[in-house]
């Protein structure tokens, strides 16, 4: 399947495939037991201390026209592997990973475009496994192994990339249309007020839905909104 690489320390895996994608193949997983600069949303910093899960994926694909999706099917596949130990995590759009409201791991999306064209997605996770100590990350966060769950970062990395790559395939040819049901049984926001916030630009409103193609349909005072990005708050 994918090939694997193990790092003990890197200061993001992120940016060591954004350094090193053109001797990489497609696929390529990029793991590290800690992250000296981990990056996360919006330029966020993403604190990367021994016990969480860190990886990326290098993905080549010969079709981009739904790569924002991919980020929605890895949070999917986080969930579902994580449903395998017996809990019912949920999905905060456009792809974070909640348990009782709380963070479960956040994933970073960033393209690498040459001449104006994206040769290459960097897929990025972090996902709070074996920490005790969750202190440190600005919002309630929650690890499997808080929430008693069992397993290796290697076993559950396997579970996650092994749900990720079944779909991968056909939500690059198709788009979200392919998840959506799933990805919509575990959001639990529709019909709640929410508050979208996009830097400075804040947007309230009624959740409504989540079209096929994966934004946020928002009802506003104003009218209805299709949201594209942004961070979803309560
Ligand atoms: C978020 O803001 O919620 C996304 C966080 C993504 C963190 C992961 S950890 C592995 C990869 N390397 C990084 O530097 N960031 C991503």
């Amino acid at each position: 399947m994918s090939n694997i690489l193990y790092f003990e320390t890197l200061d993001s895996t992120q940016t060591y495939l954004k350094e090193h994608f053109s001797q990489l193949d497609d696929k390529t997983v990029v793991v590290a037991d800690q992250q000296t600069a981990g990056r996360g949303r919006f330029d966020r910093k993403w604190v990367s201390q021994l016990g969480g899960l860190y990886f990326s994926i290098l993905l080549k694909p010969n079709k981009t026209d739904f790569l924002a999706n991919l980020t929605q099917l890895m949070a999917l596949s986080i969930c579902q592997a994580a449903e395998k130990y017996g809990i019912e995590p949920t999905l905060k759009w456009p792809n974070d990973v909640q348990v009782n409201g709380k963070k479960l791991c956040g994933i970073l999306s960033e393209a690498v475009a040459k001449n104006g064209h994206i040769t290459c997605l960097v897929l990025g996770v972090g996902i709070n496994v074996a920490q005790k100590d969750l202190s440190h990350v600005g919002q309630p966060a929650i690890s499997l192994c808080e929430l008693g769950v069992k397993t290796s970062k290697q076993d559950f990395l396997q579970e996650v990339l092994a749900l990720f790559f079944q779909r991968y395939r056909a939500v690059l040819e198709e788009g979200f249309s392919i998840i959506r049901p799933a990805y919509k049984e575990r959001f639990p926001y529709a019909g709640k007020q929410i508050t979208i916030k996009n830097g400075a630009h804040v947007l309230c409103g009624v959740a409504h839905d989540l079209s096929p193609r994966g934004t946020l349909l928002l009802q506003t005072d104003s009218g209805k909104q299709e949201i594209l990005i942004g961070d979803l708050l309560v």
